[in-house]
């Protein structure tokens, strides 16, 4: 005859590591799940911007300060590592469950309403996120392309700048329209990752609203101004 179990199997003591892993499949796995990681990495993508377009902006105090900004950032050399890899983690993240949501409403209502409201929340940039999104993804591929996967030994940024934004021809307006698109996109996505995370008061969400379109609108114009003022000052 079989000993009796040492232990019921059914009143285990808390598992810790399963619950974790229930909770990354719940995360990964449910609706607002996925829209909460949009969010967080969609707001970290915001931040990611603003020191971005900080740093950019030292080219209006002239070449030697954009140059000694350029210098320093690459002096941090493990943090930059570190950084871009939570970039792309946090990119391949922000895509794939953006992709799973598009699927997923379309799945939900395949034919689109004959009348798009625009009253109750949609705005240019709810209505194009999805196509938005992918847009910036070609333009960081190009920007990357051109400004970071470049032999830095025998040309500068300053250079690279100078010789892109030379003439008002192709890249200056690929620049400024790719920087409209990041604007649109972000104009939606800041308000709807703090709602996500909660912040849905009503007393605090027009004022979330309105940060929102400050914000793409700096992130717009800052980004915008540095060709047109590249080229005017060359
Ligand atoms: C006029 C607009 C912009 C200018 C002049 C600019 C300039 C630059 C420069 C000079 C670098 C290389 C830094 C280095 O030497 O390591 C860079 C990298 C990068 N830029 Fe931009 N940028 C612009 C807009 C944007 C926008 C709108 C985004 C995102 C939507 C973006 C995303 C990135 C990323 C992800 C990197 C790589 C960062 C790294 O690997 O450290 N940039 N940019």
């Amino acid at each position: 005859m079989c000993p009796p179990l040492a232990f019921d199997v059914r009143k285990r003591p808390f598992d810790h590591g399963e619950r974790r892993m229930n909770w990354l499949v719940k995360t990964f796995t449910s609706s607002i799940g996925k829209k909460q990681v949009m969010a967080v990495t969609g707001l970290s993508f915001c931040l990611f911007v603003t020191v971005h377009l900080m740093g950019n902006l030292t080219i209006y105090a002239g070449k030697d300060s954009f140059l000694s900004y350029v210098d320093r950032l690459h002096s941090l050399e493990s943090l930059v590592a570190v950084a871009e890899f939570g970039l792309i983690f946090f990119a391949v993240l922000h895509i794939g469950m953006g992709l799973f949501l598009f699927l997923e409403n379309r799945r939900a209502r395949p034919v689109s309403y004959a009348v798009e409201e625009s009253a109750g929340g949609r705005t240019i940039g709810s209505r194009t996120s999805p196509y938005t999104g992918a847009l910036i993804l070609i333009f960081v591929i190009v920007h990357l392309i051109k400004f970071r996967f470049v032999d830095k030994m025998t040309i500068n940024d300053f250079v690279i700048l100078s010789n892109t934004f030379a003439d008002f021809g192709f890249w200056t307006l690929f620049y400024v329209a790719g920087v409209i698109v990041v604007a649109i996109h972000v104009s939606h996505g800041f308000w709807s990752g703090f709602q996500t995370l909660g912040i849905s008061h009503p007393k605090y969400m027009p004022f979330v609203e309105r940060l929102g379109i400050i914000f793409s609108l700096i992130i717009g114009i800052g980004f915008a101004s540095i060709p047109v003022f590249v080229f005017l000052s060359l």
